[in-house]
């Protein structure tokens, strides 16, 4: 581009997404003009003579920053990167404003957005360039401060030119992940729906063959059995039904999205009765004293959700109380709008430190001769709780046991049976 005709005319840009203001339209608004495209272009020769030392300069002050040096660990990319930037510096005197500027500016954007140094950093940094610069520049002998004044406002304007673009280029490089991110999501989702049918009929088949085994035995050897054995083989297979319609029910908990519009008043009674049952042979074994309020409110809630969370938060108070001696206690406090189920225990209990990582999956507490599990249960539990609106904390004395505090919405007994407010 010729000094005498700068940027008049100059192709205007036409980039994509958010990256499509003409380059006119920037030129005008910072008010970029001739002059101070022959400004720049003079002031060139008198950088190029300490461009490397400013390099130099504004290296130390990158390296003496934490949240910068964590970017410059190989010393390969620091070399490029000097290199780079050198030239990236002389190019804003050059004052060549046209695609290609633009468009190298906006690939710094890329380059920051793909490897994490955020807009503050380029900044920051960018301010400490032009401290150095104006420093070093009014440093030179018999230079006149208001003459040079100009120069050095010009030399603002096409700073703040080249970081309008390439912020603009960070943001829409950024946005272009999320949405990158956003589409695997959905993929994993509908590979997880066509994985968690597979594993349904995987489950369900071997259990029909064992409900057959059962009718068989009952069928032909029924008569000749005791009566013990008959109604054992015959719980066996109460069972197998049951588990069946648990792993049907899990499956449509596991694969719907539309909660909002499924929650309803659901019985926390029978949640809880449920996972009573289901751990019977469990605390019997430890013999367990089991304290459970009767009668219990309706929640608005997920009855699946609802009925699993209760039994994992049980079936954690069981496992960790002592054998012989453990007592579970669960108690129900009815506030104004909400409910508040607390599931104690005379366990162990739970150091301070691992108090949030007990609810992380597959991150098991410090707690000394940890009975065996998936690791999964109270990271389920909270999912499931939080999924219904409610919250789950954890308080605990370590020697004296933990007590899980678990809030979800009552509904008042008025409304029974009909949707949450607000949810339809
Ligand atoms: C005045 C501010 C800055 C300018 C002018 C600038 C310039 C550049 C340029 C020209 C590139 C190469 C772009 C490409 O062609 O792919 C780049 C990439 C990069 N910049 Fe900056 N940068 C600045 C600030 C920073 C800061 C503060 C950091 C962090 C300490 C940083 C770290 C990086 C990294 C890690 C890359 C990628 C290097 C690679 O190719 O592996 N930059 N930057």
């Amino acid at each position: 581009m010729d000094a005498g005709q700068p940027h008049s005319g100059s192709p205007g840009y036409d980039g994509v997404g958010g990256e499509n203001r003409s380059l006119d339209e920037r030129l005008d608004y910072l008010a970029l003009s001739p002059q101070d495209q022959i400004r720049l272009r003079f002031l060139a020769p008198q950088f190029a003579c300490f461009s490397a030392e400013l390099v130099e300069a504004f290296y130390s002050h990158l390296f003496a920053s934490p949240s910068a040096a964590r970017f410059l660990r190989d010393p390969a990319v620091v070399d490029r990167l000097k290199l780079l930037q050198e030239r990236h510096f002389l190019s804003l005197l050059e004052a060549n404003w046209d695609d290609k500027y633009v468009e190298r500016r906006r690939q710094v954007g890329h380059s920051h957005a793909d490897v994490g140094v955020d807009p503050e950093l380029f900044l920051g940094a960018y301010s400490r360039y032009v401290q150095e610069s104006f420093r070093r520049y009014f440093a030179a002998d018999g230079r006149v401060m208001s003459s040079d004044l100009e120069a050095m406002l010009s030399l603002l304007k096409v700073v703040f030119l080249d970081v309008g673009i390439t912020l603009e280029a960070y943001f829409s490089q950024a946005t272009g992940a999320l949405r990158r991110a956003l589409d695997m999501y959905w993929k994993a989702n509908v590979e997880l729906r066509q994985f968690a049918h597979l594993a349904s009929h995987d489950l369900k088949t071997p259990l029909a063959t064992v409900a057959n085994f059962c009718d068989e035995a009952l069928d032909e050897f029924g008569g000749q059995m005791p009566v013990e054995a008959r109604q054992l083989i015959e719980s066996a297979r109460q069972r197998t039904f049951r588990m069946s319609k648990m792993i049907d029910e899990l499956l449509s908990v596991a694969t719907s999205f539309d909660l909002a519009s499924q929650l309803a008043a659901v019985s926390s009674q029978e949640a809880l009765e449920d996972a009573v049952e289901r751990l019977t042979p469990l605390i019997r074994e430890k013999r367990i004293r089991l304290v459970i309020p009767n009668p219990l409110p309706k929640v608005w809630g997920d009855a699946v959700r609802l009925r699993e969370s209760f039994y994992n938060l049980l079936s954690n108070a069981v496992k960790f109380s002592p054998a012989e001696s453990g007592v579970v206690t669960v108690t129900a406090r009815l506030g104004d709008e909400v409910v508040e189920f607390t599931f104690a225990d005379n366990g162990p209990g739970i150091p301070t430190d691992d108090r949030t990582a007990i609810f992380a999956p597959f991150r098991r507490s410090s707690r000394t001769r940890e009975p065996a599990g998936s690791g999964l249960g109270l990271y389920f539990a909270k999912a499931m709780i939080e999924y219904q609106g409610g919250q789950i904390t954890v308080e605990s004395e370590v020697g004296r046991g933990s007590r899980f505090h678990v809030t979800l919405r009552q509904v008042p007994s008025s409304k029974m049976g009909d949707s949450p407010a607000g949810s339809d």
